[in-house]
């Protein structure tokens, strides 16, 4: 998703900007030309020189350098998209108000891509109501923020304001550059991950869902504008911090947690693995070795199909099949019978841990997709959104 395309990486004067040399570093592996312009500030953490070698492309750091060979806006016209990783509050209040007084924020003026700020700094800068003000200005102007994490500050302070995993700056920067905020307003609601049916306080039932399809889907829909409500069972992957995310260990808690809310969204994704059968009598004491035993399985409630019978006219709903024989036809045979408006049919027997290969059925369309979960994602959503 980043071959070929022409990203200029803005870096400011603070404490993360050596972060910005993995996030180069790896937008270059990727295949991206990935030219640098660093702020006089910027160059007082890290030096240029190692933003030259991992991109072998020009790193400026001079707004009347002689020698640059490139004209004060000719970057503005040459770039994809823009990123600011890190994001000085002193850069994005120059932006907000207008200021071209080097050639990073000149560039912001000039340049008519895309542009993206990863803004990084003390707990109290972030929230101060000035800072606030300045994103809000700019977010109104149609630039975009991916905001900071929570956690240890450099400053030696506990708070928000944190530089994020420069793998979601990634997946941020891929859906910019070929996807439109087309989910701005909607309400998604997404399951994720294996639930576990206790046999006895140890003990449990689950099944092999990593919980990857379910986040990358609710990743890819919130860089697409959509509020984001994800309800996790168990995933040993980290939930995306700028996500809404509730916990579901069973099918019950599953089936409780999805039905309370269902009616509040218009697009409901069922990505999760939920368990068919729980014990019929789970244990409250850990279960003492012993002969052979029977473990008598009962049924869970069926979640999907009581969504499918409750469905609001305005709601899309999307079920979910692991397949591993008859995959179409047992996945059409699911979406006429529960009622649902897509599904989802993965071949469990071809798909892996990042790449999968999925069947999209309507009642009178259908496509196959295979690839990077996270592209698979932004397919399923075109399809549904456009098909
Ligand atoms: C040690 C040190 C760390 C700093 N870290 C940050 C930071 O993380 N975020 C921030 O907004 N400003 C930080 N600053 C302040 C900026 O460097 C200062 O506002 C500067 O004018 C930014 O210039 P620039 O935006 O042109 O790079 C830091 C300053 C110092 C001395």
């Amino acid at each position: 998703m980043l071959k070929d395309k022409k990203i200029l990486l803005g870096i400011t004067g603070g404490i993360a900007a050596y972060k910005a040399v993995e996030l180069a570093s790896r937008l270059t592996s990727a295949g991206a030309a990935v030219k640098t312009i660093m702020t006089a500030h910027a160059c007082e953490f890290i030096r240029p020189l190692t933003l030259k070698s991992i991109t072998h492309q020009p790193v400026i750091t001079a707004y009347f350098d002689q020698n640059a060979d490139i004209e004060h806006i000719s970057l503005a016209d040459w770039a994809d998209i823009l990123v600011v990783a890190p994001a000085t509050a002193n850069i994005i209040g120059k932006t907000a108000g207008g200021i071209a007084d080097d050639l990073l924020s000149t560039t912001l003026l000039a340049v008519k891509a895309p542009v993206l700020f990863v803004p990084s700094m003390n707990v109290h800068m972030y929230d101060n109501p000035l800072v606030k003000r300045n994103i809000e200005i700019l977010s109104s102007l149609g630039y975009q923020f991916l905001e900071p994490t929570t956690g240890s500050l450099a400053c030696g302070y506990q708070g928000k304001g944190r530089y994020p995993e420069n793998q979601e700056i990634i997946f941020n920067l891929q859906t910019l550059l070929h996807y439109k905020k087309d989910l701005r307003d909607k309400k998604v609601l997404i399951t994720a991950g294996a639930t576990r049916e206790n046999i006895d306080p140890m003990r449990f039932i689950t099944n092999n869902s990593s919980g990857l399809m379910g986040l990358s889907l609710a990743r890819a829909a919130y860089f697409r504008g959509a509020e984001v409500s994800l309800i996790t069972a168990h995933t040993s992957l980290l939930i995306p911090y700028y996500l809404k995310n509730v916990t579901a260990n069973s099918a019950e808690d599953m089936y409780h947690a999805v039905t309370d809310i269902a009616d509040h969204f218009d697009l409901i994704f069922m990505t999760a693995a939920v368990s068919d059968y729980t014990p019929a009598q789970p244990s409250a004491q850990k279960i003492k070795k012993g002969q052979d035993m029977d473990l008598k399985l009962k049924r869970t409630r069926d979640i999907l199909e009581n969504l499918g019978n409750n469905k609001p006219t305005r709601q899309t709903l999307v079920g979910f099949a692991a397949e591993s024989e008859n995959i179409v036809a047992n996945a059409r045979e699911k979406l006429t019978r529960k009622k649902l408006d897509f599904i989802v049919a993965n071949d469990i027997s071809v798909s892996g841990k990042n790449d999968t290969t999925v069947n999209v059925l309507s009642s009178n369309n259908q496509k196959q997709m295979n690839g990077d979960k996270f592209l698979v994602a932004h397919q399923i959503l075109d399809f549904i959104l456009y098909g």
